[in-house]
């Protein structure tokens, strides 16, 4: 049986993001059509479904056909209906005072997870009149474009990845006592890990959580990683994402790296409410397997 076709449409002259149009996600899987958009979502790192209308055990449903669910850590916003998928809304900081969550530096989901998400995707139910867009940075462009000297020195390094790192950037969502009572320990990762999938390398880079490299003293770490990213979070290498109702979005978090934008009025009115949720990735290696 042929199933239910589907239009594609790159989103950038460089291979990151494509937009699909045509499809129902709520409805059953259909094996072939699954097969179809793991090619798409392999080839396109980052991938916008239009005009969805999804409950969270659907927008669940429609997320498992890339993979398996991950339990959700950060307790505490699971979604009534689904405690897996998160509600996404802008952080209080302060009274009357709101921050987009990652919104602060390009980064990647949960990399201080011994096993990191594969991917992440988001479904909006709440958009403000305008801003709030995600930026998305392809870093397998990225790493291919570092001269040769910079991947030889990157291929063999190994960073220590943690939720509250004293190398952070910027300051991190505070975790309450049932969400640490689950926090991972730190993990180690390559910083330019293979991906499993298209055996490309990406930069494994983080602001927020990559806390040392090993070999290297605190601040040697903080400005090879300011170096890299900078260099990955280039326009050339970019997809910035405009949110409409109805949009679906799922991205690997080992091809792109995000961004949040805070630049709507966060704090009554102009909402931003998001569906998020994760799924299960492999631990990331530093050589085909
Ligand atoms: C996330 C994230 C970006 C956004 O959900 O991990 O960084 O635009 N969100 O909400
Ligand atoms: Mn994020």
């Amino acid at each position: 049986m042929p199933y239910t076709p589907f239009t594609i449409t790159p989103l950038t002259s460089h291979g990151t993001g494509a937009e699909i149009c045509g499809l129902d996600l709520s409805r059953p899987h259909e094996p072939d059509l699954r097969e179809a958009l793991n090619q798409a979502f392999s080839r396109y790192h980052v991938l916008v479904f239009r005009d969805q209308k999804l409950s969270p055990r659907a927008f669940a449903h429609a997320a498992e056909n890339f993979g398996e669910i991950m339990p959700q850590a950060i307790k505490g916003h699971g979604a009534r209906e689904h405690p897996d998928v998160f509600e996404l809304r802008p952080m209080p900081v302060a009274p009357g005072e709101y921050r987009a969550p990652g919104g602060d530096g390009f980064h990647t989901d949960h990399s201080f997870d011994v096993c990191p998400p594969k991917a992440t995707a988001l479904h909006p139910v709440i958009l403000p009149s305008a801003g709030g867009d995600t930026q998305f940075c392809n870093v397998h462009l990225a790493y291919d474009e570092l001269p040769d000297a910079m991947k030889n020195r990157i291929d063999r390094l190994q960073a220590v990845h943690t939720y509250y790192s004293r190398n952070a950037a910027y300051k991190v969502r505070t975790l309450d006592a049932a969400s640490l009572a689950v926090l991972s320990p730190p993990a180690i990762h390559p910083l330019a890990p293979v991906h499993p999938e298209n055996s490309r390398r990406y930069l494994y880079i983080s602001q927020s959580r990559l806390e040392s490299i090993v070999g290297l003293d605190d601040a040697q770490t903080v400005q090879l990683v300011k170096e890299l990213m900078a260099h990955a979070t280039q326009p050339k290498f970019e997809y910035r994402h405009v949110w409409r109702h109805g949009d679906m979005v799922i991205w690997d978090n080992r091809s792109v790296l995000h961004k949040a934008n805070g630049d709507y009025d966060m704090r009554e009115g102009e909402g931003r409410l998001m569906y998020r949720l994760m799924l299960k990735g492999p631990v990331p290696l530093a050589s085909r397997q």
